[in-house]
């Protein structure tokens, strides 16, 4: 297989193993390349990438620009905040109008789930999401698989369990999806107020106690408590929470084996995990990170080159 099955990266669920690994192979490649000392290809010359992020972030919008840098991509930047969206034009007119400076590649963050599946039948560029709502969040799922992969060689016959606000995470869903695809068995972890009704019907095992969890797994992705779409209160108070579902040194030091730990970020400190557990050995939080531009280039190369069949 040397193209992927899609001409856009909308979502974890479209993809087959086959194009996982494919972008594997082709990050392990651009991994090479940005830890020489010229880290940058012409791969997306004459290419024009546009940024739309509707939601606020940090690492993903940088990883994404840097990763089109490193290709030699053309890039432009929007946010919403500083736009006209805030004088009520639509999302489909102001993605017409962007794409009327003749822009190829869309990169799209929004609130709203199902808002890059919208736009990318509604226009030619080609489309991904770089997270759009409670759906998916697709480059951090590859990026946590191939991390994985990375940490301990392989992702199949791992035990991943995901901790944390599984409900309003559009990280848990691509990461159930991509880990379940590369063979690996996916338990969550959170109180029940915070694990969608049915979830075992994807597969998953569910847990609401932090350390049978911890018992069980090979990998431990602690996810962030999102007040942002929390309407409703789901636990009493963050201390409460974090005294029954916080990662500390004490607890992972008590269980007496080796678990990777992971974050997509950003990380409340003390809440879901403690600073002495974010800076400490078990971590991989910052080589996430680092892996996120190599899997950002893989993909956008691969879809830059996607040919209708
Ligand atoms: N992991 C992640 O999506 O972080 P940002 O919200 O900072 O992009």
């Amino acid at each position: 297989m040397t193209q992927l099955s899609v001409k856009h990266l909308l979502g974890i669920k479209d993809l087959k193993e086959e194009d996982i690994r494919l972008i594997f192979e082709n990050a392990d490649n651009f991994k090479t390349i940005i830890n020489r000392p010229i880290k940058k290809v012409p791969s997306l010359r004459d290419i024009t990438v546009a940024n739309l992020f509707f939601e606020n972030s940090t690492r993903t919008r940088i990883s994404f620009e840097l990763a089109q840098k490193r290709l030699s991509a053309d890039v432009i930047n929007f946010a919403s905040s500083s736009s006209s969206v805030s004088k009520g034009e639509t999302l489909i007119d102001t993605v017409k109008n962007i794409l009327s400076m003749k822009v190829d590649m869309v990169v799209m963050r929004h609130p709203s789930p199902g808002a890059p599946v919208f736009l990318a039948r509604h226009i030619d560029a080609t489309i991904l999401n770089a997270g759009d709502g409670t759906h998916e969040h697709p480059t951090q799922a590859l990026l946590d698989a191939y991390s994985i992969r990375e940490a301990l060689g392989e992702v199949s016959g791992k035990k991943v369990a995901i901790v944390g606000d599984i409900l309003h995470s559009r990280v848990a869903l691509s990461n159930i999806y991509c880990l379940q695809k590369l063979g690996a068995e996916v338990m969550v972890c959170g109180p029940s107020t915070l694990i969608p009704r049915h979830i075992e019907q994807l597969g998953v095992k569910v847990e609401h106690n932090l350390r049978k969890a911890l018992e069980w797994c090979d990998v431990a992705n602690m996810l962030r408590i999102q007040l942002e779409r929390q309407d409703i209160k789901y636990f009493p108070t963050l201390r409460e929470y974090s005294m029954q579902y916080g990662l500390t040194l004490d607890m992972l030091d008590s269980i007496g084996k080796d678990i990777t730990i992971m974050h997509p970020g950003p990380i409340n400190r003390g809440v879901e995990i403690t600073s002495e557990v974010a800076d400490s050995d078990y971590s991989i939080i910052l080589d996430q990170v680092e892996n996120g531009v190599a899997i950002r280039m893989a993909c956008m190369y691969l879809l830059a080159n996607h040919k209708e069949s």
